[in-house]
């Protein structure tokens, strides 16, 4: 009973982090392509969202290694498992593959609130891998701690090209409603969501890697 409790748990944990690893890497893609279409002399801003991305899609193989060595597919689990898609939504109310980046991007307003949201989302990502090294049943799977260490390393620089920006437009930082909403995101999928997909009979799995289709053949992780 404990083994099949410890086994949904990471099934159901490693399901979610490789969507939202997923997520996080093809969402930045749109927004470089807006980056560098507005602002193309802006090489260091560019280049740190490139590193931000590279290193989502460096986790993503890693997650997808964890499942390969498991012999199983990912669980289906979809946006409403995704913290920035989640974000996306409440803020902009579109969904994130609905979102016209490009629109966002050219308006210095809409582009501050991104940047937060990124931000906000990114420092979230931070704490939460910190609560899961220490987590028992986490603690008993050495390849997943040492895919979280490796997120826990990259995840500073993840936030940071955003606060810069910010901080350089002389944009403002998150306010109390803005957390409250990354937090009551969290909670929502701690203590709803986790437990329903948990207990769900006939939660199926991915037929298909998040990335099939992309072009890209995955390369072994660093
Ligand atoms: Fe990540
Ligand atoms: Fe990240």
């Amino acid at each position: 009973m404990l083994a099949w409790f410890r086994n949904r748990y990471l099934d159901l944990l490693g399901s979610i982090y490789i969507y939202n690893e997923h997520r996080g890497y093809t969402a930045l893609d749109r927004v470089l392509e807006a980056v560098r279409a507005r602002s193309p002399d802006d090489r260091v801003f560019i280049a740190r969202i490139e590193k931000h991305r590279d290193d989502e899609r460096k986790h993503y193989l890693m997650f997808r290694r964890w499942f390969e060595k498991r012999g199983q597919m990912p669980l289906y689990v979809d946006r409403t498992c995704g913290h920035i898609d989640r974000f996306v939504e409440i803020m902009f109310r579109t969904r994130i593959d609905r979102m016209d980046t490009q629109a966002v991007v050219a308006s210095d307003r809409l582009f501050e609130k991104l940047c937060r949201v990124i931000s906000l989302t990114e420092k979230r990502g931070y704490r939460q891998v910190e609560v899961l090294l220490n987590h028992p049943l986490v603690t008993q799977d050495p390849g997943l701690i040492k895919i979280f260490r490796v997120v826990e390393r990259d995840e500073p620089d993840h936030w940071a090209p955003y606060d810069a920006w910010l901080k350089a437009h002389g944009k403002r930082e998150p306010k109390w409603w803005e957390r409250a909403i990354d937090t009551f995101i969290h909670s929502e999928l701690l203590l709803v969501k986790l437990p329903i997909l948990f207990l769900h009979p006939r939660l199926g799995r991915r037929s298909e890697w998040p990335d099939a289709g992309e072009g890209a053949k995955p390369v072994a992780a660093a």
